[in-house]
């Protein structure tokens, strides 16, 4: 590819460790648009001719539609998506192909082609976000009041409902889409006029490019415009709190669909057999989501580890941002397909959600609750309810069986109205601080979403 000052031509291993083409292909649709506003900023400070603008426009047009018909051919020879198309459009249009590149560099091109890409990406992910949030929203609807236990360390600890449950990640979905949506504002600003380094001696209109390509702005400092990655960090930072969340989901699932618990049923669609044992049905979407955390994090660390030592500006290394990136969008987009589709199709199971939540030790603590709206302070309840938890283990009796006497002979404090504490009707309605899973908490919520989501 290259001459010039070169007398040898590039080695083919070196073709081979260098070339991007193979991947940043992907780029090729921002790479063009960048591209026709460049040659349209040219045209207005009047070195491009309206004839050779046009031939540009048309030659690039022609070319994109090639490659969406997927008839164009890359070779790594030309290394990666710019030259290749760059010199494609030349092959075509003769003479003024050559003429694009004036006031510009790759280092300012790929910057501009991988930011349009992430905003288009994250624009995709803020619609699946929301897309799985309506998920969960519908299925909270549909078992808004059925009651399960909620867990700590995985022990039984207090009464929920499906809805307060699955409601906590729309919350976090819903944290998912404003910190990409911020993230998007630092994405949206146009590196393009920075050249290779230090601007251009020929000084295109800037801001007029930036409008074209839909940028919020320019950026300030074409040697920060050309270095900077953080753009990129900071959406796989973004992309692997979605995977966090995901996989925390995928977990609960799990869980919540083995025998052991049963709380719901996946749909057979959405699980697989073993080729083994007849009677599997294994949650694997639940634990491909969970696993493939891993490499969103991994994704994430490759890019920050691969930027951290760079001198300014641009080194090559900074071409290993693009793997990282375009997986993790792959990847969370699919995931967020494949989880919304599967929640959608999920049964909860009010049997075994009810016969789990009968357990009345998860009312131990409205137990306390009750000793303290006696005058009890708080740590002397706790451990009046403890050795009433104990008796009650002991005898093997279940902590609402106790009889008058034995809580009494525990704490005189226990008064003879003790057992109707043993209510879940009387446990929800008592938690109605917001944020508590009280029904009518539940539905203000759920109102608040759909309406968010509509
Ligand atoms: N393929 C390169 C990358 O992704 C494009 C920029 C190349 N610039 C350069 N000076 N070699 O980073």
């Amino acid at each position: 590819m290259w001459t010039g000052r070169f007398s040898q031509a590039t080695a083919d291993l070196v073709l081979q460790y260098g070339e991007s083409v193979s991947y940043d292909w992907k780029l090729y649709r921002h790479d063009i648009a960048g591209s026709i506003a460049h040659a349209r900023a040219q045209l207005n400070a009047g070195m491009l001719t309206p004839e050779e603008f046009r031939a540009i426009e048309q030659g690039l047009k022609g070319i994109l539609a090639d490659i969406e018909a997927g008839k164009f051919e890359w070779s790594i020879k030309l290394e990666d998506v710019h030259m290749n198309i760059e010199s494609e459009l030349t092959r075509r249009i003769g003479a003024p192909g050559a003429k694009l590149h004036t006031a510009r560099s790759r280092n300012d091109q790929v910057a501009t082609d991988t930011r349009l890409y992430c905003r288009a990406e994250i624009d995709t992910t803020l619609e699946l976000l929301r897309n799985l949030q309506r998920a969960l929203v519908a299925k909270a609807e549909e078992y808004a009041e059925i009651r399960i236990p909620g867990y700590t360390h995985l022990q039984r600890a207090q009464p929920v409902t499906i809805g307060h449950h699955l409601l906590a990640y729309v919350e976090m979905l819903g944290r998912d889409v404003e910190r990409l949506s911020d993230c998007r504002r630092r994405v949206n600003v146009s590196p393009l006029g920075s050249g290779a380094i230090a601007g251009s001696t020929i000084n295109l209109d800037r801001a007029a490019i930036a409008a074209e390509l839909g940028f919020d702005g320019v950026t300030e400092n074409s040697m920060d415009a050309i270095a900077d990655r953080d753009y990129i960090m900071e959406t796989l930072f973004c992309l692997s709190v979605i995977g966090t969340h995901l996989s925390r989901l995928s977990e609960d699932l799990v869980l919540w669909s083995s025998s052991e618990f049963g709380y719901c049923t996946l749909s057979d669609a959405h699980t697989t057999g073993s080729s083994l044992m007849p009677q599997k049905k294994n949650p694997d979407v639940c634990e491909l989501t969970r696993g493939k955390s891993g490499r969103l994090y991994g994704n994430l660390v490759s890019v920050m580890v691969a930027v951290k030592g760079l001198p300014l500006t641009y080194n090559r290394d900074l071409q290993e941002d693009k793997e990282p990136l375009f997986d993790s969008f792959a990847t969370v987009s699919l995931a967020l397909r494949v989880n919304a589709e599967m929640i959608a199709a999920m049964r909860i199971n009010p049997d075994r959600c009810e016969s789990a939540v009968s357990d009345p030790l998860l009312l131990a603590t409205d137990l306390a609750d009750y000793l303290v709206r006696r005058g009890v302070p708080f740590r002397q309840a706790h451990e009046l309810v403890g050795r009433a938890v104990a008796v009650a283990v002991s005898s093997g009796t279940p902590l609402n069986c106790l009889s008058l006497e034995q809580f009494r002979t525990i704490s005189p404090e226990y008064g003879d109205d003790v057992h109707s504490v043993f209510n879940l009707d009387r446990a929800f309605s008592l938690r109605t601080n917001p944020g508590a899973p009280n029904p009518a908490n539940t539905e203000r919520r759920l109102q608040y979403w759909k309406s968010q989501l509509a």
